[in-house]
């Protein structure tokens, strides 16, 4: 029932795969030498697959994609919009949220994924946004679309099976731009108090954000912003089903939220991987890396690296220090990550709050995402007393 208690354990630091042609990265020290070294270790690995004139359409303000110094000025510019104290604000309204998404719940079995963990960030982000609310369970079908495609194509499925989920993809991603540019459009002509129209308005050295860069930038915050969040409420509860004592301890002392957050955030990381290529040749851990070389760096395999983290299979939710990387590291560090740190902290609090008693259903089981990249659950099937 829990294969997932013991983490990816590679025999070493890094390993080449034949199979897909890249390098897997598992160690903590060397996951962090790559990441805080983007002159090396470059983002820009999806335009490596397309041409040149798509990688400028579809990645052109897609923070994850740039390098320096595009990405510092791309940064500058959309963190502006998105600072410590507008996420902050937002604390009573995800408060409420909860609580209404939570009031709809009928019987003591149900799916917390369905109920909670999913509605609840894609929500806050198109709250944020300003994307009215007649429009949500659109873009929440375009976004799941997207990841869906996405999941399956990892899943190593036939060519043809991997066409048409590129087809979904790109379709669904189509589709949410075109939706967000008319928004843009719009504020831009009547500007309202939202992300949306803070990013038109956004000014860094005399530069200004295009509606392009706009348009994937809402795009990343929408598919970045929510099935993680989503997988980390779903995880941490995950943990507390499989270590009742843990869970008793942090309801017996709520201090203990934020921590708990954080090694779940170690031992279950939503985001399990992600990609660099070499810029020169380089050695990782004694191994020849050449140029150009694809790597898939895993934040989960460093997170329960024993070098780093005493007992990594031990989930305490008081463990200090946690130099946790589930949220990335260096230069790309998650944007979200104070808003997903807040949604969690709100909701958890409000699950101990509501429900003494929160049992994954022993007569069911949770769904897990096919993908390695992601650790996370579709399906939560809840029981309560
Ligand atoms: C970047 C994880 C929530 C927006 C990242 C990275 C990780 C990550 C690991 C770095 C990827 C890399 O270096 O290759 C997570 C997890 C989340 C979460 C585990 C939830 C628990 C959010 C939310 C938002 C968000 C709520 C926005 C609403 C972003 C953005 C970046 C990013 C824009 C790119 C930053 C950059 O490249 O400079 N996230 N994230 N994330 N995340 Fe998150």
């Amino acid at each position: 029932r829990h294969f997932w208690l013991r983490g990816i354990r590679p025999e070493a630091p890094i390993e080449y795969d034949p199979e897909v042609g890249m390098w897997h990265v598992y160690g903590y020290p060397e996951t962090l030498e790559i990441l805080s070294d983007p002159a090396t270790y470059s983002s820009e690995v999806a335009a490596r697959y397309v041409s040149p004139e798509q990688a400028a359409v579809a990645f052109d303000g897609n923070l994850t994609q740039a390098d320096p110094p595009e990405h510092q000025k791309l940064r500058k510019l959309v963190g502006r919009t998105f600072t410590l104290k507008m996420v902050a604000e937002l604390e009573s309204r995800i408060a409420a949220l909860t609580h209404e998404l939570l009031d709809a719940i009928e019987g003591d079995t149900f799916d917390l994924a369905e109920a909670l963990a999913y509605p609840l960030p894609v929500i806050v982000i198109c709250d944020m946004l300003g994307i009215p609310r007649e429009d949500r369970e659109l873009l929440k079908e375009w976004a799941d679309q997207s990841l869906m495609a996405s999941t399956q194509l990892t899943t190593h499925q036939g060519d043809k099976a991997q066409e048409e989920s590129l087809d979904t993809q790109a379709e669904a991603a189509m589709a949410m731009g075109f939706y967000i540019l008319e928004l843009v459009t719009r504020r831009r002509a009547e500007p309202q108090d939202d992300l949306l129209s803070r990013l038109v308005e956004a000014e860094v050295d005399g530069e200004r954000l295009t509606d392009r860069q706009i348009v994937n930038f809402a795009n990343l915050l929408i598919s970045a912003g929510h099935i993680t969040t989503t997988m980390l409420l779903g995880n941490t509860i995950l943990c507390l089903d499989a270590f009742p004592d843990v869970d008793e301890r942090v309801r017996k002392d709520r201090s203990l939220v934020p921590t708990l957050l954080e090694e779940s955030l170690r031992y279950l990381s939503p985001l399990a991987a992600g990609y660099r290529v070499t810029t020169r040749d380089v050695e990782i851990a004694g191994v020849k890396v050449p140029e150009g070389d694809v790597l898939e760096v895993w934040f989960s395999a460093a997170n329960r690296d024993a070098r780093v983290f005493e007992d990594p299979d031990v989930f305490d939710p008081a463990r200090t220090p946690n130099p946790q990387i589930g949220f990335g590291r260096g230069i790309h560090f998650c944007l979200g990550a104070p808003l997903a740190r807040l949604e969690g902290r709100v909701a958890m609090n409000i699950l101990f709050d509501r429900f003494p008693k929160l049992r994954v259903d022993p007569d069911d089981k949770p769904t897990f995402l096919t993908s390695p990249e992601f650790t996370g659950v579709w399906r939560l099937p809840i029981r309560v007393d």
